[in-house]
């Protein structure tokens, strides 16, 4: 097996960020004059976290492709980290948006297409009542609430390197066994080992740990974790762990915001699970803010045992915002004729020639990495072996690699999701977008390794 050779590596690496500089001249004098009235120089401050010396600033997208301010054209495999897994704005949103912008945004009233939408969702996940927020944060968010509410219990528990968006509760990590702030965590607002239990991903017995105590409201957790690379439940993870969480009477959130790649219905459908709550947001309006969490029919009942009709608007599941009739416009769109079942037999075969084209570059320079897909969705490790948690994931992270992956990629008109090494398909996505993919990764690789 080859190893990386550091020096090669740095040497490569500065050739790359050259190119990029000498070949984006408009965004670099976008980002020079963006220094002087953005923090940072970026609107969102995980923008600086690009490969190169600043992002590449847009100047349209359409379907799996975007062209920048310099000119140049890209095949985008992040799609906007999932916001844009419907490709970027298909026409028939496009057009359903535009006839709403027309007929009034926000009201505080619902319109139909809520019921729609509602209905749908039923349809999808089988859990029979949906309410809306704006982010997927939000909706995790006021799930936890009312996991808390209806239990009266006070903790939560999470996977060690997940992520569900800035829930506050979630930015908790393990070191050697003992929870606290994970690292980056900005201000938290109380040491999160007060708020939180953290667990390995697929280890029962720790699961079963954190439960024992009676005082853990609800499991906050992805299907499939995506946030530290891809990693998949072992086999009949998912049925003893809701076992377990039902024996100590905690519920379970789904967050399907990314795992809704494995087909209309996420994990919570292809899988068999029987979650308390489904959480999906991101895609759901094809990028247009909104997001949504369903419950079960008991949980239903015991929220309106307890929320009395005087202080639902005070209670803290709230946005002005939430639910207004532009978002589920967007998402009536979106469902009925975007991410559909047609889109997803297009999209998960595109992911597996990814990842197919990945293995071979892998092979090809004897490199040991491995490459796992998830749905639409594959990424690539630089391990040997998969990882089964996200403490070996973490471990195995290597940010001067990657970085010099992503650049080289950038730099040869594909955009690689900035964190780890993720590729999403939408259903605009062509099998010469992938195999683009594949041609400059082993190039990459074999540059690396010669
Ligand atoms: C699984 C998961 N849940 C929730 C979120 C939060 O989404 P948002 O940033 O739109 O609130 C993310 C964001 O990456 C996510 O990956």
């Amino acid at each position: 097996m080859n190893t990386i050779n550091r020096d090669r590596l740095r040497k490569l690496k500065e050739r790359e960020e050259k190119r990029f500089v000498a070949e984006h001249p408009k965004s670099a004098e976008l980002y020079g004059r963006a220094r002087n009235s953005l923090l940072g120089g970026v609107p969102m401050n995980w923008m600086k976290k690009w490969a190169g010396a600043f992002p590449v600033f847009v100047a349209k997208a359409k379907g799996a492709h975007f062209t920048d301010v310099d000119g140049r054209e890209y095949v985008d495999l992040c799609l906007g980290d999932t916001g844009a897994m419907t490709g970027h704005s298909p026409d028939v949103v496009a057009e359903a948006i535009a006839r709403r912008v027309r007929e009034g945004i926000t009201l505080m009233l619902p319109t139909e297409d809520s019921l729609w939408v509602g209905e749908e969702l039923k349809r999808r996940f089988s859990l029979p009542y949906w309410q809306f927020a704006l982010t997927a944060t939000d909706a995790n968010r006021f799930a936890i609430r009312i996991a808390r509410e209806i239990t009266q219990r006070p903790k939560i528990l999470a996977y060690n390197y997940c992520y569900h968006g800035t829930v506050d509760e979630s930015f908790a990590g393990l070191h050697d066994g003992i929870v606290g702030p994970r690292r980056g965590n900005i201000g938290p607002p109380v040491n999160p080992a007060e708020t939180t239990r953290v667990v390995e991903f697929n280890d029962l017995n720790a699961l079963e740990d954190a439960l024992k105590q009676h005082d853990v409201a609800v499991l906050l957790a992805e299907p499939a974790m995506t946030n530290v690379g891809i990693i998949l439940p072992d086999a009949g993870y998912w049925k003893a762990a809701l076992e377990l969480t039902r024996k100590y009477g905690t519920l379970l959130i789904a967050d399907e915001t990314h795992t809704i790649c494995v087909g209309p219905g996420g994990c919570t459908k292809e899988w068999k699970l029987e979650p308390d709550f489904v959480v999906f947001g991101k895609p759901i309006g094809s990028g247009i803010p909104g997001s949504t969490y369903g419950v079960t029919e008991e949980v239903a009942q015991r929220i309106s045992a307890r929320i009395a009709l005087e202080d639902c608007d005070v209670g803290g599941i709230g946005g002005t915002l939430a639910g207004n009739a532009l978002s589920l416009a967007a998402m009536r769109a979106t469902l009925e004729n975007v991410l559909t079942a047609a889109a997803f037999e297009k999209m998960i075969p595109l992911a597996k020639r990814f990842s197919d084209g990945v293995a071979s570059g892998i092979k090809r320079n004897a490199l040991p990495w491995n490459v796992i897909q998830l749905g639409a969705r594959a990424e690539y490790h630089f391990t040997e072996k998969t990882q089964r948690n996200g403490g070996e994931s973490a471990a195995a992270a290597d940010f001067e690699l990657e970085r010099f992956l992503h650049l080289y990629a950038l730099n040869r008109g594909v955009l690689l999701t900035p964190f780890h090494n993720m590729a999403l398909m939408c259903p605009a996505t062509t099998a010469a977008d992938v195999d683009l993919h594949t041609q400059v990764f082993a190039e990459a690789a074999r540059e690396l390794t010669a």
